[in-house]
């Protein structure tokens, strides 16, 4: 099973993201580049027509069009879990971390920070040690048996191979600061959808990121804890965003 396919059992067959766009699924490979920046005009045998070669691209285009509006942004936010090799920028990392930061944060206190690790090796090294913690507790949550071998499955990437993660460390002692980060959390994805980037908060690997040695190694002190990892990239697929049931209304004076 490849990374798309996996990360689409994770979801329950839900989503559309998942699975490199233009990947050979036979060879595992991508396919090459167009004949000309254009595309081929005409498609050989089992090759894909300059339109679908093109389409397939448009999803690490996009973020050259212009920002999204907020309901916009809001209303196609979803978790994106394949991503183009291309990272993202230190500038662009900035513009997130400076969107997150405009959340309302109770008493003005602000108790946030944050660690950004665009480092693959590191990002790797992360996801390995994480999964065992993450597999142990999904087995504790009784957690579906696909979800299961996908975590131990030795190729799948905790971070879904994105090239960067943004964590939002909030101060222990702070009653307020759990609350504080998620809001910082969802304005960097609204701003990142706004961006045309994606991004998925992945919970799995919060009890590894807070384990002393990780935190050592990523300078988060120990009056801190991570409590929103957020991967962030280009996706690599068009997708939709997943459903919502209606907003229960228990009462409406
Ligand atoms: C607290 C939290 C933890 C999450 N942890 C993970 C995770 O570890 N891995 C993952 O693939 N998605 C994770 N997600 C993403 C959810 O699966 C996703 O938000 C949910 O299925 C709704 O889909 P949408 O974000 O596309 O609307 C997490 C989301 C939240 C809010």
């Amino acid at each position: 099973m490849g990374q798309g396919e996996n990360a689409r059992a994770a979801t329950g067959g839900r989503g559309s993201d998942l699975g490199p766009a233009f990947n050979d699924p036979a060879s595992g490979k991508r396919n090459g580049p167009p004949a000309t920046p254009f595309g081929r005009a005409l498609p050989g045998p089992g090759e894909k027509s300059a339109v679908v070669w093109l389409s397939d691209q448009l999803p690490a285009m996009v973020h050259l069009l212009a920002p999204l509006n907020t309901l916009e942004a809001i209303n196609q936010r979803r978790s994106v879990r394949s991503f183009c090799s291309k990272g993202i920028s230190r500038e662009t990392v900035r513009q997130l971390l400076a969107a997150a930061v405009r959340a309302p944060t109770a008493m003005h206190q602000e108790p946030w920070a944050f660690a950004v690790i665009q480092d693959r090796q590191l990002l790797k090294s992360i996801s390995d040690r994480a999964k065992p913690l993450a597999l142990a507790e999904m087995q504790r949550a009784d957690c579906d048996a696909e979800v299961l071998s996908l975590f131990a499955h030795p190729n799948f990437n905790i971070f879904y191979n994105a090239g960067t993660l943004i964590l939002i460390c909030g101060q222990i002692a702070n009653p307020m600061a759990v609350a504080d980060c998620w809001l910082a959390a969802e304005n960097l994805m609204l701003a990142a959808c706004a961006m045309s980037l994606g991004s998925c908060v992945i919970g799995s690997a919060s009890e590894t990121l807070n384990t002393p040695p990780i935190k050592a190694e990523l300078g988060i002190p120990d009056d801190m804890q991570v409590l929103a990892p957020i991967i962030v990239g280009v996706p690599d697929v068009a997708g939709k965003p997943s459903p919502r049931k209606e907003p229960r209304i228990l009462c409406w004076k």
